[in-house]
């Protein structure tokens, strides 16, 4: 940080204090509640190639502590992304942090070409790690070559733009991948995504997700991500964006504290759209 900026890759942030993939949609829709201008970025709902309907059946639901969620990446597609969403953000004076969808290898080359051909993709962060898609998602980012092969190409495809490398928590060492997504030119890694769970209608004994599992986020998994935060600033020279559970401006204290350069703010999102602008009056 200088000055209050935050430097990764040959982006610069005007604050280490983002809103995280997914809960805040493109974030064109959270305008009338958050000073979006005020963030120093936002990541946007995962993109893929082409539009995506989202798992059936429930994607929500709320646990003691936390949420799960079984969206499944519905988004508009990268066609409609970036002709209409992104232009609207970039009006808006946001920082846009595009999240790029790991599909199978043809889809993301034609998607990382795509990004490649349009302005304001400064910086993306690839979704390594959703739990809630057969296709992408956390099989690449469990397995150590798949990982490799898609942060390089990222770094071949799109040059010039800042690369976030946003890893699955589900996996025995989270720090291992850290660091081969920094060999492989990552400018950054993001962690965590959300951890694999479940949840069962007591009445009928049924999962209550049609795909089974879902994925957990909120309070309860803050002790994992910042574990995970901890474990990779030890093992990797690049900044760590720090995410998952952060739900006051004393949490936020805590990633910084393991090390993190920045912090994103998912699950809060729905019940306390202020906190992003605490914490950065709190930095
Ligand atoms: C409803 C919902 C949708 C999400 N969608 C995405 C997504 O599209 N891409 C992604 O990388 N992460 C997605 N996430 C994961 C969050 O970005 C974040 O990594 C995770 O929820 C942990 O942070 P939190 O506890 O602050 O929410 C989603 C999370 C939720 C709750």
């Amino acid at each position: 940080m200088s000055g209050g900026k935050l430097h990764i890759g040959s982006t610069i942030f005007k604050n280490p204090v983002f809103l995280a993939s997914g809960p805040a949609g493109y974030g064109i829709e959270y305008g009338d509640l958050i000073n979006l201008e005020k963030l120093g970025a936002v990541v946007t709902k995962t993109i893929s190639l082409m539009p995506k309907e989202g798992n059936p059946g429930a994607r929500l639901k709320e646990t003691e502590s936390g949420l799960l969620n079984s969206v499944g990446l519905e988004n508009v597609g990268a066609r409609t992304f970036f002709s209409e969403k992104l232009p609207e953000l970039l009006d808006l004076g946001v920082k846009p942090v595009v999240s790029l969808a790991c599909e199978g290898r043809e889809k993301y080359l034609n998607l990382l070409e795509f990004a490649a051909e349009e302005d304001g993709v400064d910086a993306v962060e690839l979704n390594l790690s959703c739990p809630n898609v057969d296709e992408g998602g956390m099989a690449v980012g469990t397995d150590p070559e798949s990982v490799r092969w898609y942060v390089s190409k990222a770094k071949d495809i799109l040059e010039s733009s800042t690369v976030l490398a946003k890893l699955t928590p589900n996996v025995g060492n989270i720090a291992e991948l850290a660091v081969i997504s920094q060999e492989a030119g990552a400018d950054g890694v993001t962690a965590i995504n959300t951890i694999l769970g479940m949840d069962i209608d007591p009445v009928t004994g049924e999962p209550v997700f049609d795909r089974i599992t879902a994925g957990l986020s909120g309070p309860a998994i803050m002790p994992v991500a910042l574990r995970a935060v901890w474990q990779i600033v030890q093992a990797v020279d690049i900044p760590v964006v720090g995410v998952g559970g952060i739900s006051s401006v004393k949490g936020s204290r805590k990633f910084f504290a393991a090390g993190a350069s920045a912090v994103q703010i998912g699950t809060a999102l729905f019940y306390d759209p202020g906190l992003p602008e605490r914490i950065i009056d709190s930095l």
